[in-house]
């Protein structure tokens, strides 16, 4: 494993000068612009090469709208993050639910029922990713888990001239419990019902899986993604067998913050248990590693040579 080969998450909110613990995840913080933009410089000197963006916005509507505005938060911790670090990779993940009222990763069809109007989401996903483009991010990473969003993403980057602007497909993304905390810290937990409509069922078997990974390959995605990883690290072999794109692995919320709860208890050797998670994702495929842990794991790399 090299420290290039892993992406660290940010959650980043409005207001200057902000680092707020996230309960649920401890040493994880929503950070202010600007002191993103001096984490990420830390991040940068310890070898990081890649980060992922999540944004909290200042009001959450019923369309998300502050997704795909110009100076949405996400937009303006691109754009500072570019000017201080150019050469940094920028990920933005694109989707509503950090931004919508309800909780839901897309547009609902009416009041309090999980069903979702699909080609008006799509439509807010495509003006998201050209605006995250347009801010400067090099890659953008629908996690929606909604039928042609990479296409429809796809399109739209390349009307606006982002030929070069990359996707990251969330493709195969289970309705997981393991979210739990994630949802804590964008505080993006739906109002009522569920994901199941969109995202994959967790006991799904392969079939399903493969043709999830395959629609968005058909569909343009540069980079696919399975998510979560430690409970599907089987998924993620199965994926890596099958095609031949860059694979990752997303290390999700609740899978670091069962490590880090038993870690404050005295009860696991947090290092030697990092090292073997990241091992484990590691051989079951994953080319890259999505993991609030990659300062940490940049660090004991470090350390070895
Ligand atoms: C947004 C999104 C989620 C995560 C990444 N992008 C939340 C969800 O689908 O509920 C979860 C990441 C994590 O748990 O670390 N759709």
């Amino acid at each position: 494993m090299k420290a290039q080969d892993l992406v660290m998450p940010y959650f980043v909110v409005h207001g200057k000068g902000l680092k707020k613990p996230i309960l649920s995840m401890p040493g994880s913080y929503r950070f202010s612009v600007d002191q993103l933009v001096f984490e990420v410089r830390q991040a940068s000197k310890l070898g990081i090469k890649s980060i992922l963006l999540f944004g909290i916005p200042k009001k959450k509507d019923l369309l998300g709208s502050e997704a795909y505005a110009e100076d949405g938060i996400v937009s303006r911790a691109i754009r500072a993050v570019k000017k201080a670090l150019p050469k940094l990779q920028v990920i933005a993940d694109v989707c509503l639910c950090e931004y919508t009222s309800h909780g839901h990763c897309g547009v609902i069809k009416s009041p309090n029922k999980a069903e979702i109007n699909l080609p008006k989401t799509l439509e807010l996903y495509a003006a998201e990713a050209v605006v995250y483009a347009r801010a400067g991010a090099d890659i953008v990473a629908p996690s929606g888990m909604m039928k042609g969003q990479v296409a429809a993403i796809r399109e739209a980057l390349n009307i606006n001239g982002f030929k070069k602007v990359k996707i990251m497909g969330y493709s195969a993304k289970y309705a997981s419990a393991f979210y739990g905390p994630f949802r804590d810290a964008a505080d993006s937990a739906p109002a009522f019902g569920d994901r199941t409509g969109y995202q994959m069922n967790p006991a799904s078997g392969y079939k399903e899986v493969l043709k999830e990974v395959a629609a968005d390959i058909k569909e343009g995605a540069d980079i696919v993604m399975v998510k979560p990883a430690l409970a599907y690290l089987d998924v993620i072999r199965e994926v890596k067998r099958k095609f031949n794109k860059p694979l990752a692995a997303y290390n999700v919320s609740g899978e670091y913050a069962m490590l880090k709860a038993a870690a404050a208890k005295g009860w696991i050797d947090e290092a030697k248990i990092t090292v073997e998670i990241i091992n484990a994702i590691r051989r079951a495929g994953a080319d890259i590693i999505i993991t609030y842990q990659a300062k940490e794991v940049a660090k004991i790399i470090n350390a070895r040579k």
